[in-house]
């Protein structure tokens, strides 16, 4: 049995103010709920990862970086590594994100050891893939994640120490959501990879999330297609309400 993971990824959005509020907000509703039945993390920019991880602080919510960089440390000016990011708190790292590679023009064997790097600091890589709106058009969508999985998953590992998110890019952003359908062919898809990949054990333990305009009123329909083990959520994940309702949408 998977148990479900909400992730928010805040992107390049929130200051101190109110990022720490948001966080706080959160983190009381956690302490009030007891436990729950599913995990929470929060992804937060990373000047913001101290304040937000103190804010969290007692609660079930995890915290988690955005991003980082494959080398451990060295003359990498503006970067952070995965190191930093546990020394911050972080259990969790995104890599591979859609606009991590579009505006950072990072590719697959960039992304591997990123989240090759991700595991040796202790973090738990959260990879993400998804097509494209012209790749789904050409009808490639399944060919694209297959290539970006079997070029950009770390080569050794427990399954408990990766998360798969797909994310198609067309539906990041624009309030157009993958019909339950597209996201059980694409979920089983990267499913039937990762068992030629990493064996079938492996494969049926490893969490996948759904991500591209996951809001409270799509969650419940979304969580419940069958292979969808959570949710990546940016912009609801900005609004404590709506991320929670997300969260308490899991079946
Ligand atoms: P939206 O939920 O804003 O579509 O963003 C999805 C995403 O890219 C999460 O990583």
């Amino acid at each position: 049995m998977r148990r479900k993971l909400i992730a928010g990824n805040w992107k390049m959005n929130g200051l101190r103010d109110p990022g720490v509020a948001l966080a706080r907000k959160l983190a009381d509703r956690a302490r009030a709920a007891g436990p729950l039945g599913y995990d929470l993390l929060i992804c937060p920019p990373a000047p913001l990862l101290i304040p937000v991880g103190e804010a969290l602080r007692g609660s079930a919510i995890g915290l988690g970086g955005q991003d980082c960089h494959n080398e451990r440390a060295g003359a990498h000016t503006g970067d952070i590594s995965a190191e930093m990011l546990e020394d911050a708190g972080c259990g969790y790292v995104l890599v591979g994100h859609s606009e991590r590679r579009a505006d950072h023009g990072e590719s697959d064997a960039t992304v591997r050891a990123k989240a090759e790097a991700a595991r040796a600091a202790g973090l738990i890589p959260i990879v993400c893939v998804g097509e494209s709106a012209e790749e789904r058009t050409a009808g490639r969508a399944l060919a694209v994640i297959e290539r970006q999985l079997s070029h950009s998953l770390p080569r050794a590992g427990e399954p408990s120490g990766l998360v798969i998110a797909y994310e198609p890019v067309w539906a990041i952003g624009t309030g157009r959501t993958a019909t339950p359908g597209d996201v059980a062919e694409a979920h089983a898809h990267i499913r039937a990879l990762l068992a030629d990949l990493l064996g079938e054990a492996a494969a049926g333990a490893l969490r996948i999330l759904y991500g591209g305009s996951v809001k409270p009123g799509n969650a419940a329909e979304l969580l419940a297609v069958a292979g969808v083990d959570g949710a990546l959520v940016g912009g609801a994940s900005l609004d404590a309400e709506h991320f929670w309702a997300i969260g308490a949408a899991c079946p």
